[in-house]
């Protein structure tokens, strides 16, 4: 079947990945240049968790590409629940063009893309979060003027944001220097595919449990909340382990004076974050806004070919 699926980063090569920025880049200049590049396709968005700046962003993605969008809550469909993932993926596929699907189990993600007949597209799963990845590198090219060379640091928990964004910063030469409590680091078989990438394109990435020695000499601190949606019965060890992994002024003293802040938002102040997310050096609204350049870019290159 010739349909390209986005479930996680490795399903794109370098080359897509540079091709979705550039398209971007030319999307956020004149945001109403493809108006009619989707027409009369719909995009249906499949999610069993909140969402903001996903569902936002993909649905007015869809609006300037001329594109049709349904939000199908949990209520809707309950997919694995009021019926199995491989019906909902036959059925849908008849009606739709195309599928974003926010999930639990990143295997349900899985089975969607395998049994539907139109592209699927990971819009967050408990292992990756690809499309947040896309939108962060993109960011950094942005703020940097490159991403070769540069430095992210990730402070906190070692999770789906965490796993996308150590593929897509191997894939595209961005050092990454990643800082977890014990028992929190990145899965060991993302962490082996992210090394070798980072090999062939000839980046570093580091894993320490020590918050202030990865955010020294770094271009980038990067943090994401340490309960996870999904996690809430770990909420009190959690907040507990990861009481050193904070992003705050302290924390921000060892990095350099022009050090980039990101965070892929919801933001819990006071828990992974304080408000130095309102500094100068922060960068977040912007990171929230290029959410939905880089779904566009997404969008055009799964669904802009029958
Ligand atoms: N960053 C992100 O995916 O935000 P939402 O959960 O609000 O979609
Ligand atoms: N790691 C967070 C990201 C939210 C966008 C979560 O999975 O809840």
């Amino acid at each position: 079947m010739n349909k390209k699926n986005l479930i996680t980063i490795n399903d794109l090569s370098t080359l897509e990945i540079l091709e979705i920025l550039k398209t971007a880049k030319k999307l956020k200049k004149s945001p109403l240049s493809k108006k009619t590049a989707l027409k009369d396709r719909t995009l249906a968005l499949l999610f069993q968790k909140p969402s903001n700046r996903t569902r936002i962003s993909f649905e007015v993605a869809m609006v300037h590409l001329g594109g049709y969008v349904l939000y199908l809550s949990p209520r809707e469909i309950d997919m694995g629940k009021r019926e199995s993932v491989k019906d909902v993926a036959r059925v849908i596929s008849r009606y739709v063009d195309g599928v974003v699907a926010r999930v639990y189990s990143h295997q349900d993600v899985e089975a969607l893309a395998s049994y539907s007949d139109v592209p699927v597209i990971n819009g967050l799963s408990d292992l990756e979060h690809p499309c947040q990845a896309l939108s962060d590198i993109f960011t950094i090219q942005e703020k940097m003027g490159k991403l070769k060379g540069a430095v992210l640091a990730y402070v906190g928990d070692g999770n789906n944001v965490l796993n996308s964004l150590l593929l897509v910063c191997a894939k595209t030469g961005v050092n990454v220097k990643v800082a977890t409590p014990k028992g929190y680091e990145p899965q060991k078989a993302i962490l082996e595919n992210a090394l070798k990438f980072a090999k062939d394109n000839g980046s570093k990435i580091e894993v320490f449990n020590d918050a202030q020695e990865a955010v020294r000499e770094s271009d980038v601190v990067y943090t994401d909340v340490w309960v996870s949606m999904g996690q809430e019965d770990e909420r009190g060890k959690r907040l507990r382990d990861f009481e050193n992994f904070q992003v705050n002024e302290k924390l921000m003293k060892c990095a350099k004076k022009d050090t980039l802040i990101m965070h892929c938002l919801p933001a819990h102040r006071g828990e992974e974050v304080t408000d130095v997310i309102d500094g100068k050096n922060s960068v977040i609204y912007d990171q929230a806004e290029n959410r939905m350049h880089v779904q566009k870019a997404i969008l055009l290159k799964l669904l802009g070919k029958r």
